[in-house]
């Protein structure tokens, strides 16, 4: 910019030079007492605790003199740390791009808009996985076919997504459920015999690994989840979408109203141009778009992902060793070469016949017993919207028998976020002693 800042091109970011009435682009600042409540809100008093007040009073007082010769920050929304963060992301991924935005579904909806999805079209998903995952087609009026899924992973099964794909199928869409890899090779082989888009459902998946590569970079998008129950959060919501496609250098535009705060204009006149599409229509992006304060969360809690994987593996193979060959219980694939879970959940299931009960009966007992009862994914179509959205569910449910009885008779998801090591003890104890009981083991 300029002395006067008149002929030179700006970069959006409010770089208003040493103009003497410099566009007040920052709204009001963030005070002390801001902070104070942002840090009462993440740090709360523990039932009994001493010294809670105390210590505030100490933070409070700091903050202050912090507040009093520090600078308030610059920017709030897609700063440097935002972008950061994304590089950051990107080196961790290998992959050219990824895009900090509000949440996984906000991801999705970015790849859907790039494939161009319309109505008429068919997204191909698996019958189990979180409703996010269908919540885009039905906007545009694009319908949604459910695959059946693997009995061992609960992850889509390719081969019934080969044989539900039709000339209609623009977007398949696996999910990587519990962060344990889907089997992509043969879908990316579907998706590249017909020109489809593969966006990867990765909300569960972030540094998971699949034959070597990073999750979510084995299709031509993927998308993770940064909500408060993932294994990582960016302070409770948060997504990154990541592609290796061209597409890539329209992210800034795709997350924020086709704005690209990152380019420069000339004399604060800028443009909006429609994304660029598959089909090459034009699409009208939303916003999606993140705070510097969740990028610097979300850079943190990055420092010790390997380390936070790392326990709830531990774990995943403690339950394994302690479970395994207990009569009427499966337990889940752990990792094998190139293949690496994020451990979001540890999938258990029964075998109803030798257990003498099914998994409704099991996770009863077992919570009686003070096991947390996690509620476990439902097969899509039996929300009742799909109904209301006119889709034969009762045929759905016949073409997708292995969701179904894992359903009703099988699967469960046992917790291992940050517990301590004698509550997953004393739960494997608890699931034999419930298995035992019912069996007459
Ligand atoms: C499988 C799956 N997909 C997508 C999502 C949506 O993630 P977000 O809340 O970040 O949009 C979730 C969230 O729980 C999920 O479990």
């Amino acid at each position: 910019m300029s002395e006067n800042g008149q002929d030179k091109k700006s970069d959006f970011r409010y770089a208003t030079g040493d103009a003497e009435v410099p566009w007040a682009a920052i709204g009001e600042h963030i005070w002390h007492e801001d902070l104070m409540g942002l840090v009462r809100l993440l740090v709360r008093e523990r039932d009994g605790a001493e010294g809670f007040e105390a210590a505030m009073g100490r933070v409070e007082e700091v903050l202050e003199a912090l507040c009093a010769c520090g600078r308030p920050a610059s920017k709030l929304s897609l700063g440097d740390t935002v972008k950061r963060l994304e590089e950051e992301v990107a080196s961790f991924l290998g992959c050219r791009y990824a895009c900090f935005i509000t949440n996984a579904t906000a991801g999705f909806q970015i790849g859907h808009q790039f494939a161009d999805l319309g109505p008429d079209d068919e997204v191909i998903l698996p019958a189990i996985t979180f409703i996010a995952t269908a919540a885009y087609p039905p906007l545009v009026g694009a319908k949604c076919v459910f695959a059946d899924v693997d009995p061992r992973t609960m992850n889509m099964d390719p081969e019934d997504v080969a044989r539900k794909v039709t000339d209609r199928t623009k977007v398949i869409m696996p999910v990587h459920i519990g962060g344990y890899p889907v089997e992509m090779d043969p879908i990316m082989e579907i998706a590249e015999e017909r020109g489809i888009i593969v966006i990867e459902d990765a909300a569960h998946a972030f540094g998971g690994k699949y034959k070597g590569k990073m999750i979510g970079t084995v299709g031509h998008f993927g998308s993770f989840s940064f909500h408060e129950v993932k294994n990582i959060t960016s302070f409770g919501e948060g997504g990154i979408v990541c592609t290796d496609t061209d597409f890539g250098e329209h992210f800034n535009q795709a997350r924020f109203c086709g704005v690209d705060m990152s380019q420069q204009i000339e004399n604060w006149l800028y443009d909006v141009v429609a994304l660029p599409t598959t089909t090459g229509n034009p699409q009208m992006p939303g916003n999606h778009s993140s705070t510097e304060i969740q990028a610097a969360c979300l850079l943190g809690q990055m420092g010790r992902l390997e380390e936070i994987i790392r326990i709830r593996r531990a774990r995943a193979e403690y339950l394994n060793e302690r479970l395994e060959g207990v009569p009427g219980l499966i337990t889940p694939p752990l990792d094998s070469e190139g293949i690496e879970s994020t451990f979001h959940l540890y999938l258990l299931q029964v075998e109803p016949e030798e257990l003498g009960a099914d998994i409704r009966v099991f996770k009863q007992r077992l919570t009686e017993k003070g096991v947390t009862n996690i509620p476990h994914f439902a097969p899509l179509y039996h929300f009742k919207i799909f109904e209301q959205l006119g889709y034969d569910t009762d045929a759905i449910a016949e073409s997708c028998p292995n969701a179904e009885e894992a359903f009703w008779h099988r699967f469960t998801h046992l917790p291992l976020y940050p517990l301590a090591h004698e509550q997953v003890e004393r739960m494997a104890d608890l699931v034999i002693e419930t298995a035992e009981e019912i069996s007459g083991g």
